[in-house]
């Protein structure tokens, strides 16, 4: 029988599951809460805020839904899932308490330092004062975080004293991040290349995914500050299988076992982002979601129907499944166009032109986030506006495709990074 699926988030990871999911087989109708100018080619966009769960759940109940995938992290940090499970309403992806692991840096550094999981040495403080002492006597450079949620943006990398002593401003004082400010955490500065790990998880077994990379920097060169992601490669090149076994021995088993020895049925995506130290890899952070834009190169690389990987994580059928994942062969990239400015103040409005171009470019796929339709002309709404993916034989296939699809796209002040994946090349 169909099953009607509800996807919950607007950006272009929804609109990178929505279109997977549309391939699948079993799927019937499918909605998208609120989605965006692109979803809304593939299904039919509900009007509903990401935020607003016992209006989804109601909705659900009323359309007969049989299967929701939230998206974003605010909504399973806020309790989505608990939200429709209480409504006996079928939803995928971690609980309220399981998804503090991306919600609380403080709770997630103290889970790491109980179970000897590698990552960088912190303090936690809940005052400006005493987070400046303790960044005097470190010394540069050293990273300040928001402990709670900032949409990427929470998240100094400091190279002089004046540096960290305005983010600490910001965060602390200023209260730019508001109630996501109200803990700091302070942490080492970890030198290496950056890797994206997810797990999609039943609570007992898991699957690993194919390691991906995403380049959080607003500039080319990993310069500016940090947005939500620029752009994404997978697989990554070099990290090799040992690469990925030492990740999964030191990192995603400990992270599972971990959660267990609390007591927390952790079921859905657990995405650590790490650097591979010249130590090996060492967690910057947990995501307890797929990434926004690892989540579109992923469903481009993904020949499974990713509906029986959902169904599974729900049923507790994994151990079953997992051994029969399939990924297409060669690459997969995605460049992200924002809106001139992003991720500080921008303006939207725009129109935007050249998309049927683009996606007439070999293994394109454009995906919105950013967009909306206004009689039938498509304008900028947001940050991020388009995440425009390619699949390739070679990596650097994948990436001419993207870049040559990227050019035939124009509006107003629009900003993308050049220099996706370049560093993974040869
Ligand atoms: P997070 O949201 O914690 O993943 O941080 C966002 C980005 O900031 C990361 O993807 C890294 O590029 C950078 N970053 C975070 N923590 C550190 C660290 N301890 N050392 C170096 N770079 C970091
Ligand atoms: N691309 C990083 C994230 O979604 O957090």
């Amino acid at each position: 029988m169909a099953i009607d699926v509800l996807i919950v988030g607007s950006g272009a990871r929804e609109h990178a599951l929505a279109w997977k999911i549309a391939q699948s087989p079993r799927v019937g109708k499918l909605y998208v809460a609120p989605g965006n100018g692109g979803t809304a080619a593939l299904a039919e966009n509900v009007p509903i805020g990401v935020m607003e769960f016992e209006k989804l759940a109601a909705f659900a109940k009323e359309k007969k839904i049989g299967l929701t995938i939230p998206g974003p992290d605010d909504a399973f940090v806020g309790g989505i899932v608990d939200v429709f499970k209480a409504h006996k309403l079928r939803v995928w992806g971690p609980t309220k308490e399981a998804a503090q692991i991306e919600g609380s840096k403080a709770f997630s550094k103290q889970l790491m330092d109980e179970s000897k999981i590698p990552t960088a040495k912190f303090a936690v403080f809940t005052a400006a004062a005493p987070a400046l002492a303790y960044v005097r006597a470190r010394g540069v450079p050293i990273v300040i975080k928001a402990s709670g949620l900032a949409l990427g943006k929470g998240v100094y990398v400091c190279t002089t004293l004046e540096e960290a002593e305005k983010a600490i401003n910001e965060i602390m004082i200023e209260r730019v991040h508001k109630d996501a400010g109200s803990e700091v955490v302070v942490e080492e500065f970890l030198d290496g290349p950056e890797l994206s790990i997810h797990a999609l998880t039943d609570g007992s077994a898991y699957v690993l995914f194919p390691p991906s990379q995403d380049h959080k920097a607003a500039l080319d060169g990993d310069e500016g500050k940090n947005t939500g992601g620029m752009g994404t490669i997978a697989p990554v090149p070099w990290a090799k299988p040992e690469i990925m076994a030492s990740i999964d021995v030191k990192v995603v088993v400990p992270t599972f076992e971990a959660l267990k020895k609390r007591g927390v049925l952790f079921q859905g995506l657990l995405f650590p982002g790490l650097k591979l130290t010249l130590d090996g890899p060492k967690v910057l952070e947990y995501n307890a979601r797929f990434g926004d834009p690892e989540c579109q190169v992923y469903m481009r690389l993904l020949k499974t129907d990713v509906l029986d990987l959902f169904e599974a994580s729900i049923d507790c059928t994994l151990d079953a499944v997992r051994h029969s994942v399939e990924w297409n062969r060669g690459f997969a990239a995605n460049i992200v166009i924002a809106s001139g400015g992003y991720p500080e103040e921008y303006k939207t409005g725009f129109p935007i032109t050249g998309i049927d171009e683009a996606r007439n470019v070999e293994g394109v796929i454009v995906f919105h986030a950013g967009t909306r339709l206004e009689n039938d002309q498509l304008m900028t709404a947001g940050g991020r506006v388009l995440s425009v993916s390619a699949v390739g034989g070679s990596l650097k296939d994948a990436l001419d495709r993207a870049y040559e699809a990227v050019g035939k796209i124009h509006f107003e002040g629009l900003h993308f990074r050049r220099d996706i994946g370049q560093k993974s090349l040869g």
